[in-house]
């Protein structure tokens, strides 16, 4: 099988999980915005950020990737992975992205990235600001496990990248 593993990284975090991968599996490995081109590919590991429950870069390569290609989907965010109202939601906003054609056959699978708020772009750094605004008034049993990652980690560097939870993704595609 003629496997590619892409990725779409802002910051860097989920960039890392793709690369340590690669280096697992020995697949080649690129960032979303390096192809142009996906025919020849019959199976497509994607890594990427989650930004506002959207994975950075998926919709768009998912449209040049050809209809009877497997797609196997990792997202890579803040948020509590072991919290499943965080995973139905997320997979819930997969559907906007992806055709159903390739979600009923896809493994999706989620891991933990990290932030430096140092780092964040200034919009990026803003809508932050509005947000934990905004979720810091709310009463603790109505906050979700976005809302829970955002108190605890806003204004820090936090970086809860795990590569051991790779083994397991590794094992389900090979
Ligand atoms: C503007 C913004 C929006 C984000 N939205 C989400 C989100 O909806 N869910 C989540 O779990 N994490 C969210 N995060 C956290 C990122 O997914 C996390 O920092 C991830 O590790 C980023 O990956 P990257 O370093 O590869 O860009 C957000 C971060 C920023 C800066």
């Amino acid at each position: 099988m003629n496997t590619l593993i892409l990725y779409g990284s802002q910051y860097g975090t989920t960039k890392r999980y793709a690369e340590k991968f690669a280096e697992m599996t020995g697949l080649p490995v690129a960032g979303y915005e390096d192809i142009k081109n996906l025919t020849g590919y019959d199976r497509l590991i994607y890594f990427g950020g989650l930004y506002a429950g959207g994975v950075k870069g998926l919709k768009n390569t998912v449209k040049k990737l050809s209809p009877d290609a497997k797609l196997v989907i990792v997202t890579v965010g803040l948020a509590d992975v072991r919290d499943e109202k965080n995973i139905a939601n997320i997979r819930n906003s997969l559907k906007k992205q992806v055709p159903e054609h390739f979600l009923k056959t896809s493994p999706v699978f989620h891991l933990r990235g990290g932030i430096d708020y140092r780092k964040l772009t200034f919009p990026h750094k803003v809508m932050m600001t509005l947000l934990y605004n905004k979720v810091k008034s709310l009463p603790e049993d109505k906050r979700t496990a976005e809302d829970r990652a955002l108190i605890e980690t806003f204004q820090t560097k936090a970086d809860f990248v795990d590569y051991a939870l790779l083994k397991q993704i590794a094992e389900t595609i090979s």
